[in-house]
């Protein structure tokens, strides 16, 4: 603090704005999307449903949401040349700078999509990218495994058809397994939202300068890419897999991550806010044990993260400092089970946090919200001359 300005690294003890949209108490790990709890969006509601509760504030009435997905329909598909931007880009490029770069290409074949001054402009931009970003992420994946970039079936509902652009192989028809996708859309509708997290507070930042809402998400999309962040439910399974090949050894796991001078750190454990179990994790983790039953799957890995589980929550370093699983630690697991591959697990959370940067931008929009300019406090040199470069 020099008087004016208080610095606050990392935004710990800054708030933002105000907004009426995700409430969360870090202390009894409580979670809700417009005062329904996520234990009941989880259990009663699909991922449209909560994806509409969050930008428009209520749940849908069965018309409503026949609307909302009618709309979102007749925008489910993208200019073929965009498949061009994709052919440019190598087998191995990661699904998350794949899907950053083509969001904001979207800009190019949807110029309307920048103007949202009334309501009828802002909500056929809000349709667009929920109608478009499925598709960019289907095709993400399968331009990794060299698959067609098709599309799916839209008499299927949001999430089915997702997971049939994704899986579906040429000359074969789709078998749906109603288990993976009523899996999945939980996943989602757990991911829909969370105030103001890294990832959204950039979506909010960049839109407040009045970008529009497409490269808005797209930053956000690059945020959510950092393993502290989002990347962290990649970077969980790669730990796990690294515990398995040491032969299981959680101990020594442990220890890296309780050692200063290590960089390594527990993924998938600790948050800003939680400091209690964070209430997604909690439903994951029972999600995780029943798809798995219901897929008849042993996979090891998730022996692994219980045994982790248990090792951190007796552990005085994790307990003093309310360590506890977050959102990242167990949705690889279930990702894994309906064979998407590890690489792919970001964007999937990006698939279910699209809603919430949504609602979270609209809600900047309509708020007015000026455009976010933080100040510093100056450490460098004090007024100095310039020096020729012969002088120097
Ligand atoms: C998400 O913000 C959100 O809401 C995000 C999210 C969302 O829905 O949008 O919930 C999604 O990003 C979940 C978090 C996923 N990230 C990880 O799992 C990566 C591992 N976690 C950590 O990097 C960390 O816990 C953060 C980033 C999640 C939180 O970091 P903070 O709040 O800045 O805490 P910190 O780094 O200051 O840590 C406090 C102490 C430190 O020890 P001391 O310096 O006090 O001795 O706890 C230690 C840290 O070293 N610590 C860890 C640890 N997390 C914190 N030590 C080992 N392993 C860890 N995972």
């Amino acid at each position: 603090t020099n008087g004016v300005i208080t610095i606050d690294p990392g935004y710990k003890n800054t708030g933002s704005c105000e907004s009426a949209i995700t409430f969360l108490d870090g202390e009894k790990g409580v979670l809700r999307y417009r005062g329904y709890s996520i234990e009941e969006l989880a259990e009663k509601a699909d991922f449209l449903e909560v994806a509409y509760l969050l930008i428009f504030g209520e749940l849908p009435t069965a018309e409503e949401l026949a609307k909302f997905h009618a709309d979102i329909k007749a925008q489910s598909h993208v200019d073929e040349d965009v498949k061009k931007i994709i052919d440019g880009f190598p087998k191995s490029a990661h699904p998350m700078g794949v899907l950053s770069s083509l969001t904001s290409a979207l800009v190019a074949f949807n110029p309307s999509s920048v103007n949202v001054d009334s309501e009828e402009e802002m909500y056929n931009a809000i349709v667009r990218i929920m109608a478009k970003f499925p598709v960019l992420t289907a095709w993400a994946y399968r331009k990794r495994v060299g698959l067609p970039l098709d599309y799916g079936d839209d008499s299927l509902g949001y999430v089915e058809n997702f997971l049939k652009m994704m899986f579906k192989k040429p000359s074969r028809e789709y078998e749906s397994n109603q288990k993976v996708v009523d899996a999945l859309d939980k996943l989602l509708i757990l991911h829909a939202d969370h105030e103001q997290n890294c990832s959204t507070s950039t979506v909010r930042i960049v839109g407040s300068s009045h970008a529009g809402l497409f490269v808005s998400i797209s930053a956000g999309i690059a945020a959510l890419w950092g393993p502290l962040h989002g990347g962290a439910n990649q970077a969980v399974i790669e730990m796990l897999e690294a515990i398995k090949e040491d032969g299981g050894d959680t101990k020594k796991y442990m220890a890296k991550a309780k050692d200063k001078n290590d960089p390594f750190r527990l993924m998938g454990f600790g948050h800003r806010v939680y400091k209690n179990f964070d209430p997604r994790a909690k439903i994951i983790k029972k999600a995780a044990d029943n798809i798995l039953e219901e897929l008849g799957i042993d996979d090891p890995v998730l022996d692994i993260a219980k045994g982790l589980e248990k090792e951190a929550l007796e552990d005085p370093y994790f307990v003093d400092r309310k360590l506890y699983p977050n959102v990242d630690f167990y949705s690889g697991i279930i990702y894994r089970s309906m064979g998407i591959p590890v690489e792919m697990f970001t964007a999937m959370f990006a698939l279910g946090r699209l809603p919430g940067w949504i609602a979270q931008w609209k809600e900047m929009r309509l708020n007015k919200e000026p455009i976010g300019r933080p100040r510093q406090i100056y450490t460098g040199e004090t007024l100095r001359s310039f020096k020729d470069i012969k002088n120097r």
